[in-house]
């Protein structure tokens, strides 16, 4: 486990972008697209040459996405797709795709002589937008939090092949113009035959953007371990004075309590905040208040799969962390005193990808002493058993924006 001060971007979202190499094929498309409506989910059991080739295409982008992702070896997969037609005024959204790995399109007509009207500025006729799969992450976004565009629009072009994991929403825009626009929609859905595709002659040449990652700083500060002995005195005492400390829970327990070494955190909470926000693009001044509360969790306290409302970034400060007393090697599934997140984008977890593959819908930390961790707010963890006799002392808190009127 590194602790280094950098911004992980957990569980991106991968986009694939591309092109059809032989542009010719699409108008023997655009012919069938004119005569046809939908044709159900049987587009690629043709077998003509101009099918092959977008087949063969797509396969190219299902092989680099599941490389990309570290799933090997990949499942096994099969296409399906149709030629969907967007008449005037028709729109599709939002939508996905329930069951599937994979969803994209291939651009066949794209027409722009969208008809002079007065629409309103943010209009976008003939476009398609990716949604975010966190829904509800902006809710709290400030100017360029990476988090606050939670659409991701495109516009369509001949050629242009797009894929995406089958759980992201899209929504395709109206289409104004009197010319119909034409798209091979595909769904890469499981299959019990591993052979039945998966072959291409071609190589994945097009882009992958990593959207939508979630953002996770790891690091642990210099000179905790003094610092960490007289912050094991001062919350003893605390619990002394109030032997509910920690079981009747309150989040705002160390504020002005005027000692050196909560001062000391304190400044410490400050810098990795201001670090966040910097690294993620945050680069101007933002005010914010500290709410923190400590942690002492005895043999078998845990904290149960829980987020943070009413505030930006949530993070834990590590005091002592003891080894489990039980027999580990025993208990296969046990990760004892360590806080797992969970994936917040929705419907990842219906598949079952190997474990250590980017597409884990779990990441586990295993805390040490002096660690410093912090999320934004919005995301579930879920703080193990401490399974040692020995006590574990952590202490938590939130971070509360300020307001100021340059946020927007
Ligand atoms: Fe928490």
């Amino acid at each position: 486990m590194q602790w280094n001060d950098e911004v992980v971007g957990l569980w991106p979202t991968p986009i694939f972008r591309g092109q059809v190499a032989d542009l010719s094929v699409l108008s023997h498309f655009a012919q069938a697209g004119a005569s046809e409506t939908a044709t159900g989910d049987d587009f690629f059991s043709k077998d003509d040459a101009p099918t092959g080739h977008l087949r063969e295409t797509i396969t190219a982008a299902v092989n680099a996405h599941f490389d990309h992702l570290d799933i090997r070896p990949a499942p096994a997969w099969r296409l399906q797709g149709r030629l969907e037609r967007l008449a005037y005024g028709e729109s599709r959204g939002l939508t996905n795709a329930p069951g599937a790995y994979l969803s994209g399109v291939v651009y066949i007509q794209t027409p722009k002589d969208t008809e002079a009207l007065h629409l309103r500025k943010d209009n976008r006729p003939g476009m398609l937008t990716l949604f975010d799969p966190r829904p509800g992450f902006n809710m709290l976004s400030i100017r360029n939090d990476p988090y606050r565009d939670q659409g991701l629009m495109v516009e369509p072009q001949p050629g242009l092949l797009l894929m995406w994991p089958a759980f992201v929403n899209y929504y395709r825009h109206p289409n104004l113009s009197r010319t119909p626009q034409l798209g091979l929609f595909f769904d890469v859905v499981p299959s019990d035959d591993a052979a039945e595709d998966a072959q291409s002659s071609l190589q994945w040449d097009g882009d992958v953007h990593d959207m939508w990652p979630t953002g996770l700083i790891k690091r642990r500060l210099p000179g905790y371990d003094q610092r960490n002995r007289e912050l094991i005195d001062i919350i003893d005492e605390m619990e002394r004075e109030n032997p509910d400390l920690t079981t009747d829970f309150n989040v705002d327990r160390l504020q002005g309590s005027g000692h050196t070494a909560i001062d000391w955190l304190m400044a410490n909470i400050k810098d990795s905040v201001s670090a966040y926000f910097n690294q993620i693009g945050m680069r101007y001044p933002i005010s914010f208040e500290i709410r923190s509360w400590p942690n002492i969790n005895r043999f078998g306290d845990y904290h149960s799969p829980h987020n943070h409302p009413w505030c930006y970034l949530s993070g834990t400060y590590y005091v002592q962390v003891p080894e489990a007393d039980i027999d580990q090697a025993s208990h296969e599934a046990l990760t004892p005193a360590c806080i797992s997140y969970y994936d917040p984008r929705r419907g990842t977890i219906a598949y079952d990808f190997p474990p250590g593959s980017r597409s884990s819908p779990v990441y586990t930390v295993r805390p040490v002493p002096g660690a410093l961790l912090l999320w934004p707010s919005s995301v579930y963890h879920f703080v193990h058993p401490n399974l040692s006799t020995n006590k574990r002392y952590s202490i938590s808190f939130n971070i509360h924006l300020q307001w100021q009127e340059h946020y927007l």
